[in-house]
């Protein structure tokens, strides 16, 4: 048990110094953020006009890492400015557990949750999956990727072609391997490169995903 708090104490370090090393970081993750902000050559065609466009997200208010105690989650409000923007429906993805606790203690809930695989189920669901030819898929870093209720819709919804454009918000991290496993649960979609956000910017920097949406052809 104590062995257990002391790797988690040490895992919590390292996250929080790695989150600290924000200058180190900064150029990788601007440069992260700006090949991301680009398209794949190859499937960067979005045809707007067509495309009848969801967002699925998870995002966790409370408290949370450089932005205090907030009433909604960094990713909602990206998800928010995508759907003022282009006019889109939006998924929610709301686990059946909560997650409302210290953030000390969810991220080593989260941490956990990970190192089982665990797949905790969500509420509700989307009517009509097939009507929608474009998936923005949105949600907080945990640990390196999407938190895995994430993975729950992932095996929920077959989202095989059709074009899929992950974002996430973070501290650091930039995509981390989101895109990468979005790419493993659908290996048979059209997943574009991707856009990562600070957490702590996104309340001051609608700018940057409208610019973001511009470039996609929204
Ligand atoms: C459980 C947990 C794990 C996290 N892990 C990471 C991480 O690995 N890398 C990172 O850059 N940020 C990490 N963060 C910070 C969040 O990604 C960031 O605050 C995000 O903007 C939260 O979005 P939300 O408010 O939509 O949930 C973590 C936050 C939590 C709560």
């Amino acid at each position: 048990m104590r062995k257990a708090k002391s790797i988690l104490m040490i895992l919590s370090a390292l996250f929080c110094i790695s989150c600290s090393q924000s200058n180190a970081n900064n150029k990788q993750n601007e440069n992260n953020e700006k090949q991301t902000n680009g398209m794949n050559t190859q499937n960067s065609q979005i045809e707007t006009s067509k495309d009848k466009v969801l967002v699925v997200f998870f995002s966790q208010a409370g408290e949370q890492y450089s932005v205090g105690n907030i009433k909604t989650g960094n990713t909602k409000i990206v998800a928010d400015y995508i759907c003022k923007y282009i006019g889109c429906n939006q998924f929610e993805i709301k686990a059946e557990k909560s997650y409302d606790m210290s953030y000390n203690d969810l991220i080593k809930l989260a941490k956990q949750e990970a190192a089982d695989g665990e797949l905790p189920a969500f509420k509700g669901k989307i009517e009509n999956i097939d009507g929608y030819s474009t998936i923005f898929i949105g949600g907080p870093v945990w640990w390196g990727t999407y938190p895995q209720v994430m993975f729950t819709f992932f095996k929920e919804y077959d989202l095989n072609n059709k074009t899929i454009i992950p974002f996430t918000t973070h501290e650091g991290s930039g995509l981390a391997s989101c895109v990468d496993d979005v790419k493993k649960a659908y290996p048979n979609a059209n997943v574009l490169n991707g856009f990562a956000m600070y957490g702590h910017d996104v309340r001051s920097n609608e700018k940057k995903v409208i610019d973001w949406l511009k470039k996609l052809g929204f």
